[in-house]
């Protein structure tokens, strides 16, 4: 059954630093860009699809190179969250998912096809895209999309806009994002994990930390 995909959006450009987005490229730059293979039980890719190229800043990373961002993931984007949550919002307590930068270079990248485990997510769009140039964020409204044609029969778009944050609960809504259209260009999105008391960060599959950290 079709349901329609709701989200919430502030610009909270005032609240970062002047020199962000520079810095969220310098970092971008170093990202671990790579086939990741695709993900247990959350993904939601065609069965002939094993892994997808992009890049990724992983979480201690973030924390080490940019601690402004890891500090609003903790303070004003978690009272954000909280604002879009009719429960009470906390963030990650595992520092190794909180918040981490996936990184889309050229037009061979695209982000997986999947659903969320957790009950809020937050991105922060840190680079701009116009009409045409791809890296869309697509949600389908149909659930139960199982890969990515079915998610664009019938689907929510997204354009990237650099200082925006989104807030939304991922955990139907099968969503994945574009490739980009221009070998020059690059995505840079900040993905931040939210838990609530109903799906704490307990309840987060363990085959999803043995598949990103080879561990439970
Ligand atoms: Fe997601």
């Amino acid at each position: 059954m079709s349901l329609v995909f709701r989200w919430t959006t502030f610009d909270v450009t005032s609240q970062l630093p002047g020199n962000w987005q520079h810095e969220i490229k310098v970092v971008a730059a170093r990202a671990d860009f790579r086939e990741f293979p695709r993900t247990p039980i959350l993904s939601r890719e065609a069965e002939h699809v094993p892994n997808v190229p992009r890049g990724r800043v992983h979480a201690h990373q973030v924390r080490h190179s940019l601690p402004w961002l890891y500090r609003l993931y903790r303070g004003r984007f978690l009272a954000l969250a909280q604002e879009a949550c009719t429960e009470r919002a906390v963030p990650a307590r595992d520092d190794r998912y909180g918040v981490v930068l996936n990184v889309q270079r050229g037009t061979t990248m695209r982000f997986e096809c999947h659903v969320d485990s957790n009950p809020m997510t937050g991105l922060l769009f840190c680079t701009d895209h116009l009409a045409g140039a791809g890296g869309e964020l697509i949600f389908g409204n149909d659930p139960a999309a199982a890969d990515i044609d079915a998610v664009e029969t019938d689907c929510t778009v997204i354009r990237p806009h650099a200082g925006h944050i989104i807030l939304f609960d991922g955990r139907r809504h099968p969503h994945y994002a574009r490739p980009l259209v221009a070998e020059s260009d690059v995505r840079i999105v900040a993905v931040m994990n939210f838990y609530t008391e109903s799906c704490p960060e307990s309840a987060r599959p363990p085959e999803l930390n043995r598949h990103l950290f080879g561990d439970g």
